[in-house]
């Protein structure tokens, strides 16, 4: 029997993740806590919203009075740590919310957890969700690996750096039983619309330019959202303590590669001529200190504990247009309001 916290699982992987774990486990009680920023939406858990073993809590990883509250209630054995401000461009313009979110809310919880486990760690696991972004920014070659030095670049990764520190701090200094996974870039269904696919499906619908950033020759590694989801409860169950544990897709796309195929995926779907959406590529102002290249060796997560993701890029990128072309009210939802105010904001000066 475990009762886990699950931390942002309103969010887009971390609705992933409740989903698996409620459903997969129904002999474990689950706790979403969720502050339910602009990020967060309850929509992306209609499906299991009155299942027994699940219960949302509304709140924020940074309030220790209910942190420390939830803990006393639920007595959690777990913690699935996924809340963050994960925007890379929203941290350029707001890094403090970034400092506050990452690095105090992720310390709230390791202390929260500390605390109540008191030194008895027996059958308790700490689960940090980290990404790539980590690692820094890759020539042409190579790839990251679980010992590559950490040099974030953006207020976002070092946020997310910061809080990896903390966590395995946590462990050395206290011997909290940690386990930390860094992902590539995810895609997939109840992806917010301010990340580059989504925004792209989000416009090619509504006939919106697509803003690449600078030349659009940046390379993410891309890996669909339920793969990384069973990557985590791979890890949360099989992989040890202190660990440390990449997750990527072997998947390397340029943006305008990757866009010219989503157009192409698109047109045929919408029925339009070959090469409507493609009219749409905008090329506009870089990302400050834009990454070039994130490249992620899962090779130990596939030796130790024989994961591999399952999809192909282009079967995955299919099965999402087809989520977002048959979701429309669950789009124009996010995107009006606080969103369009936004993405003015963002695109208006580019
Ligand atoms: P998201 O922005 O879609 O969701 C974040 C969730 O956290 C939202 O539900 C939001 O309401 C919640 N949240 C934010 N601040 C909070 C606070 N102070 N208290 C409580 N809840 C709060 O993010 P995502 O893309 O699903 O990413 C989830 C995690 O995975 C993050 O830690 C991110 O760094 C990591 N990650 C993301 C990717 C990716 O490609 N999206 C890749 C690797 C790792
Ligand atoms: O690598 C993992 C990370 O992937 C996660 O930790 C982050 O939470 C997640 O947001 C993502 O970060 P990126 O910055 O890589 O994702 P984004 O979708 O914002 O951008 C992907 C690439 O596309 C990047 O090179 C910037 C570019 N881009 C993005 C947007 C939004 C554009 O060219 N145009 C755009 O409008």
């Amino acid at each position: 029997m475990q009762t886990i916290l699950i931390t942002g699982g309103a969010g887009f992987i971390g609705s992933h993740l409740t989903r698996l774990f409620v459903t997969k486990y129904p002999q474990y009680k689950i706790v979403n806590l969720d502050a339910l920023t602009y990020a967060g939406n309850l929509s992306n858990l209609k499906d299991i919203e009155d299942a027994p073993n699940y219960t949302f809590v509304k709140g924020d990883i940074t309030d220790m009075a209910l942190v420390q509250q939830l803990f006393a209630e639920h007595q959690f054995t777990g913690v699935l740590h996924c809340a963050a401000e994960s925007h890379v461009d929203r941290s350029i313009t707001d890094p403090l919310a970034f400092v506050r979110t990452n690095v105090m809310g992720t310390s709230t919880l390791l202390l929260a957890a500390k605390e109540s486990w008191k030194g008895d760690f027996t059958n308790k696991l700490f689960y940090h969700i980290s990404t790539d972004e980590v690692y820094g920014s890759l020539g042409e070659t190579g790839f990251f690996y679980e010992n590559t030095a950490y040099d974030p670049r953006s207020p976002y990764s070092a946020s997310k750096a910061s809080s990896d520190h903390f966590v395995r701090a946590f462990y050395h200094t206290y011997g909290l039983p940690i386990k930390i996974s860094n992902c590539s870039n995810n895609y997939g269904p109840y992806h917010f619309p301010e990340k580059l696919i989504p925004l792209s499906i989000n416009n090619i619908i509504n006939n919106k330019p697509l803003p690449i950033y600078g030349k659009g020759e940046n390379i993410r590694d891309w890996l669909f959202v339920e793969d990384h989801a069973g990557a985590i409860d791979l890890i949360y169950h099989k992989g040890i303590i202190g660990e440390t544990y990449n997750i990527g897709g072997h998947n390397e796309w340029t943006n305008i590669d990757l866009i010219k195929e989503l157009c192409r995926q698109m047109d045929a779907k919408l029925g339009k001529p070959a090469g409507t959406s493609e009219k749409l590529i905008t090329y506009v102002t870089d990302r400050a200190g834009h990454d070039m290249r994130y490249a992620i060796d899962a090779t130990k997560l596939k030796e130790e504990l024989g994961w591999m993701p399952s999809l192909q890029f282009e079967e995955g990128l299919s099965k999402t247009i087809d989520w977002y072309l048959n979701n429309p009210e669950w789009l124009n939802n996010v995107v009006s309001g606080n969103y369009a105010a936004y993405y003015e904001d963002q695109y208006h000066k580019r």
